[in-house]
């Protein structure tokens, strides 16, 4: 294994009640209760971020949002800012998802002034590329993996650019069952890691986290974290169940 040290996420999307969420968090925490060698993040819809706060309070689950906007307040309406996030405890903020992407048409552009946003606030980015099926099957991964990255890091410094967390997500992976195979998922994180070293430096590409999403389950995380340039995973489906998110956190 690597020496970066390993992120596991549960990405909740748009699932789960206060009640709801509340006792996943505390399951979560007590399954962590002896995690000193990993970081687990849970990125809660806004709705139950304050609650969940309180109830990760005392343990080392991190606390994420599921998107942030680029202005500390103004007339935005539907968005919240950083500082409201930073304000309630949470760490990082999910960036880039590839629901935001294509149900709500963000661009890099916007992607990237969300990002540069973050990191003034001192939140931690996780920041979401993949392609769509389409793009693997015409040859164009590497093409938009690099588009992706390139328009999110923007005017992003090197000391910047090593605080980001980055998630390879390839959107025909994510919800449907099929997960990238290990080769196809490390093949990707290693072609980002040289993109970063080039954009930046290698001590800046051998910092960043880069992990893998898209239908992380029990029976596949083992595999995956074998992999030399996989560091975690951004789990949906199954980090709403502690049973499969429990598994997944304790990845041998
Ligand atoms: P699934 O694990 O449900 O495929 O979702 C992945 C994802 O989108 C995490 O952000």
């Amino acid at each position: 294994m690597n020496r970066r040290r390993p992120l596991l996420a549960g990405n909740w999307k748009m699932h789960l009640n206060i009640p709801q969420a509340v006792e996943l968090a505390h399951a979560v925490t007590a399954a962590c209760a002896d995690c000193t060698d990993r970081d687990v993040m849970l990125a809660p819809p806004f709705t139950a971020l304050a609650s969940v706060a309180l109830a990760l309070q005392g343990s080392s689950v991190l606390l994420g949002s599921q998107n942030v906007a680029w202005e500390a307040q103004g007339a935005f309406t539907g968005e919240i800012s950083p500082p409201m996030l930073t304000d309630i405890g949470v760490h990082m903020a999910i960036i880039g998802h590839s629901e935001r992407r294509q149900i709500f048409f963000e661009d890099d552009a916007m992607i990237n002034r969300r990002l540069r946003a973050t990191l003034e606030f001192g939140l931690i980015p996780v920041l979401c590329i993949g392609e769509t099926l389409q793009d693997r099957e015409s040859g164009a991964t590497f093409t938009v993996l690099e588009k992706q990255l390139r328009g999110a890091l923007q005017d992003v410094v090197p000391e910047q650019a090593e605080q980001i967390v980055l998630a390879y997500e390839p959107v025909w992976a994510i919800g449907t069952g099929k997960t990238a195979s290990a080769e196809q998922a490390q093949e990707a994180h290693h072609f980002l890691r040289s993109l970063l070293a080039g954009m930046y430096n290698k001590k800046v590409a051998e910092s960043i986290r880069v992990l893998y999403g898209g239908s992380v389950k029990p029976d596949n995380i083992d595999i995956l974290m074998t992999q030399a340039d996989i560091d975690g995973a951004l789990v949906g489906g199954a980090a709403l169940s502690i049973d499969s998110f429990k598994r997944i956190i304790r990845f041998q």
